[in-house]
C-alpha cells in the first residue's frame, strides 16, 4: 500500500455504493442481506475517511427514484437508515463526525425526517470529517429545486436575473458551504452517475472500482485513494493541481 501523503488526501470523497443485490445474489441470499452488510461496509468507509482525514464524505443513501422498487425493499433500506441513525448517532458523535442530510425533504415519513434532523442537530458544532448522506436525492430534482428558490427571488425583487452565478447556484443547492467532490467512486462495476451530484461534479475525478459495496474495506478505500493521488488534475486549464477551491 503506497503511504498516503495529506496534501494528496481529496477533501471530498462522494461514493454510489452499488451492487448490494448482487452481492446477496451471488451468494444465494435475500436482497435485504446484501442492503444489511451494506451498512456494516457504510461504518467502515466513515471510519476510513476519519482516519485518512477526508473532510467530506457523500454516500448516496436512496436515491429520488429508490422509491419505484418493491414496498418490502423500500421499507427495508428506510428501516435500515433508521436504525444506522439511533444505533450509531451516539458513535459518530463521538468520533467527532459532522452529518448532513441532502436529498428533499417535503413528504419524508414522520419517523425518518425528525431522525434526519436530531442527527445533523445533535453533531452540528463538530469539527471532524463530516458524512453527507444523500437521501430521497436526485441532482436533477435538487437542481430544480435551487432554480425555483432563486426564481421566487426574482419575481419578488429580491435577485437581479444577472446575479444568477454559477457561485449563486451552487450556494442555493443542497451542499451549500460543502466543497464539490474531488473523487467521486462508484462500485459494482457500473461506469454512470445516475443523478448524483451531477452539478458539484464537474471536475471531480471518477472511479469505477468491481467490487459490490458490501465488500468495499478499508484496503479497497485506501487504495481508491492511492489511485487518486496520482491523478492529475487541470479543471480546464494547462497546468495540473490538486485541489479544488470550494464552492467553485
Ligand atoms: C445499491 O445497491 C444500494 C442502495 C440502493 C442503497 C444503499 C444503502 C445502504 C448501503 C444502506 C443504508 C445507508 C446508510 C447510509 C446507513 P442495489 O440494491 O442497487 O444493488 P444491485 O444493483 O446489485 O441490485
Amino acid at each position: 500500500m503506497n503511504q498516503l501523503s495529506p496534501s494528496t488526501v481529496p477533501a471530498h470523497v462522494a461514493i454510489i455504493m452499488d451492487g448490494n443485490g448482487r452481492w446477496a445474489n451471488a451468494r444465494g441470499l435475500p436482497r435485504a442481506m446484501g442492503h444489511r452488510k451494506g451498512v456494516e461496509a457504510v461504518r467502515e468507509a466513515v471510519r476510513t475517511a476519519t482516519e485518512c482525514g477526508v473532510s467530506y464524505l457523500t454516500l448516496f443513501a436512496f436515491s429520488s427514484e429508490n422509491w419505484s422498487r418493491p414496498q418490502s425493499e423500500v421499507s427495508d433500506l428506510m428501516g435500515l437508515l433508521k436504525t444506522f441513525i439511533r444505533r450509531d448517532l451516539a458513535v459518530l458523535h463521538r468520533q467527532n463526525v459532522r452529518i448532513r442530510i441532502i436529498g428533499d425533504r417535503t413528504n419524508l415519513a414522520s419517523d425518518i425526517l425528525p431522525l434526519l434532523l436530531e442527527a445533523e442537530d445533535t453533531t452540528r458544532n463538530n469539527t471532524g470529517t463530516t458524512l453527507v448522506i444523500a437521501f430521497n436525492y436526485g441532482a436533477r430534482d435538487e437542481i430544480a429545486r435551487a432554480m425555483q428558490t432563486l426564481a421566487a427571488d426574482v419575481v419578488a425583487g429580491r435577485l437581479d436575473p444577472r446575479d444568477i452565478t454559477p457561485e449563486r447556484i451552487g450556494a442555493s443547492l443542497d451542499t451549500a458551504g460543502i466543497p464539490d467532490p474531488d473523487l467521486i467512486i462508484r462500485t459494482s462495476g457500473e461506469e454512470r452517475l445516475s443523478n448524483f451530484l451531477l452539478w458539484q461534479g464537474a471536475y471531480a475525478e471518477l472511479m469505477f472500482i468491481p467490487d459490490f459495496w458490501p465488500d468495499f474495506s478499508r484496503e479497497t478505500f485506501l487504495d481508491a485513494l492511492s489511485r487518486y493521488s496520482a491523478r492529475e488534475r487541470r479543471f480546464g486549464g494547462l497546468q495540473a493541481t490538486k485541489t479544488l477551491a470550494v464552492g467553485s
